[in-house]
């Protein structure tokens, strides 16, 4: 985990302000290494492809469906004759390049959904910011084709972004409700975690999670994931998203671990 940070820190700079902006309004909170990224000047291609692939494998949640079984098409390799997702994105939509593509793929998953799966894929604007998103993008084209995410698409992507700052005071991806049910469903925890019959089980079910953990180590759990194994999901450790400390308000964050804590 330190050596991923390290590396995505080489590359990119943090949103101080924010960070610490989102720090404050949370109480006890030891967050991590912020994740947000803002590329200063030229950007190339190699160090887009290495911060998406770090983004690919932990806080975009990508791998909780792609790569495990037959939930999701295998990015990394060939499906249905047609290559890698970086050489089978640009024949995917008719008219739609490569890029175009992939870039719906996130924002949009239902727009065209591949044949043989289910439309269970979440609009990726919950999880990352626009420009992880292109930095995602590059890292797929990097999988069997030619990486085309430029500068260009990273400036308007961050100009965007930072008009929507400016409009809402908040982080990107977060959402408004404080029903504990809603924010489950929105935060894309049911996407890995069983609550009744409802969700994936990719880490533990939440039945009897209160049972297990005290309020502070729910807290802990949700803000800090990788800080505690979950006892016979070891190896499963770094693949729950660790930027909800910056996605959920203080109120969001104790509505949802006081919810848990009453999963007995
Ligand atoms: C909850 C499960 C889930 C998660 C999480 C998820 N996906 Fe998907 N994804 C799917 C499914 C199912 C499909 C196939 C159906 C469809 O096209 O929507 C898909 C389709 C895709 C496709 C199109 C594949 C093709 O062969 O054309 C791309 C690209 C993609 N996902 C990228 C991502 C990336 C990148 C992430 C993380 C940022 C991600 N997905 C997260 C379930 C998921
Ligand atoms: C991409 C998959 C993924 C997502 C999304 C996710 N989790 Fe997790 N979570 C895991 C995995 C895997 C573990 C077990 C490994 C570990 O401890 O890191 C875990 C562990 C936990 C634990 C500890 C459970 C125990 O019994 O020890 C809690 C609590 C938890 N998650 C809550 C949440 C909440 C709340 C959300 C949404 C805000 C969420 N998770 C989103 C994958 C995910």
């Amino acid at each position: 985990m330190w050596a991923t940070n390290l590396k995505i820190l080489g590359i990119v700079l943090g949103t101080l302000a924010l960070y610490t902006l989102i720090a404050n309004s949370i109480p006890q909170v030891e967050s991590e290494v912020p994740q947000e990224l803002s590329f200063t000047g030229e950007v190339s291609a190699a160090e887009l492809v290495a911060a998406g692939e770090d983004l690919y494998a932990g806080a975009g949640g990508c791998t909780a469906c792609h790569g495990l079984g037959t939930r999701a098409p295998n990015l990394l390799v060939d499906a249905g004759g047609q290559g890698a997702i970086g050489a089978r994105c640009g024949q995917r939509v008719e008219g739609e390049s490569c890029k175009e593509y992939l870039h719906r793929s996130m924002i949009e998953p239902n727009a065209y959904v591949v044949e043989g799966f289910q439309p269970i894929m979440p609009d990726i604007r919950r999880a990352l910011s626009e420009v992880q998103i292109w930095a995602v993008i590059a890292y797929l084209q990097s999988l069997g084709g030619e990486v085309t995410v430029t500068g260009d698409d990273i400036a308007t992507a961050q100009s965007a972004s930072d008009v929507e700052t400016a409009d809402s005071g908040a982080a990107a991806a977060t959402v408004a409700t404080t029903d504990p049910l809603e924010l489950l469903r929105e935060m894309q925890c049911l996407a890995c975690h069983m609550l009744g019959d409802e969700g994936a089980q990719v880490g533990p079910p939440f039945a009897g999670v209160g049972s297990r953990l005290d309020t502070d180590q729910l807290r802990e759990s949700i803000l800090d994931p990788n800080a505690a194994a979950s006892p016979g999901y070891e190896q499963f450790t770094g693949m729950m998203p660790t930027n909800f400390g910056q996605r959920l308000t203080a109120e969001q964050l104790e509505v949802i671990v006081a919810f848990l804590g009453s999963q007995r």
